[in-house]
């Protein structure tokens, strides 16, 4: 799953896992995790998510990173905003009032671009990445947030003989063994998502199941 993939789908708009709601579990849950209003989120591989706005209109400043340009445009377009734009190689930011969308490479974020994030929200970023690539994504999060910090993270199982991703299938064992080493983990919720989801039903499942987990950083350094 190399950046061009990503790419071509936002330029022919093959974005089906843009929502055009809120996301339930964030609605449902995150009141539950009590990071203060005040607080910066971070948004990793956000696309052009509603979360983040969502995010805001609860009070918090959001930081959002994404490689497709097209993105953050569209999320600026679709909902009305005008950024403010600024190269800041590696990256290109988007400054639109407590919403900031880092254009580029998720990897390519040091602990300095996240100055005073406490909070994240993964919906849809980690189940986007093949199994060869979550345990550096795992770590390269665990380094970029403190120690302490919340994340509300919304993943997905299914057969994985009856689908390809993405979206992935990540099974709680491999969530586990992603975060264990950096985070404390606690399941929340699971949701069967099937019976809204047709599309997948028609790619073959017969169960899909959101998983929700509340995780939070361990201070110290990474183990
Ligand atoms: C499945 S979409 C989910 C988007 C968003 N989380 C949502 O819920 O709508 C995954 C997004 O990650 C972006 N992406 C993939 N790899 C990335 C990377 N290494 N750095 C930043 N963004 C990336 C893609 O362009 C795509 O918009």
């Amino acid at each position: 799953m190399n950046p061009e993939f990503w790419h071509q789908r936002w330029q022919r708009g093959e974005i089906g896992w843009h929502a055009e709601d809120f996301n339930r579990h964030l609605a449902e849950h995150w009141p539950r995790l009590g990071v203060p209003a005040s607080q910066r989120v971070f948004v990793p591989l956000c696309g052009k998510s509603l979360d983040m706005l969502w995010l805001a209109g609860r009070g918090h400043r959001v930081l959002g990173v994404e490689l497709s340009e097209l993105a953050a445009r569209a999320f600026c377009e679709d909902n009305g905003l005008t950024p403010e734009i600024v190269d800041e190689p590696p990256f290109r930011r988007y400054r639109i009032d407590e919403v900031e969308l880092l254009v580029g490479d998720f990897f390519a974020l040091t602990p300095a671009h996240l100055d005073g994030v406490t909070a994240c929200f993964d919906r849809a970023s980690l189940i986007a990445l093949p199994p060869e690539l979550r345990p550096r994504y795992a770590r390269h999060l665990a380094g970029l947030l403190p120690g302490g910090a919340l994340s509300l993270l919304v993943s997905l199982d299914y057969d994985k003989s009856r689908m390809s991703g993405p979206p992935f299938a990540v099974t709680r064992e491999e969530v586990l063994e992603l975060f264990a080493p950096a985070f404390e983990i606690e399941p929340l919720a699971t949701f069967d998502a099937l019976v809204e989801s047709p599309k997948f039903r028609e790619r073959g499942l017969e169960r899909l199941i959101e998983h929700v987990y509340r995780l939070r950083r361990r201070a110290g350094p990474d183990s």
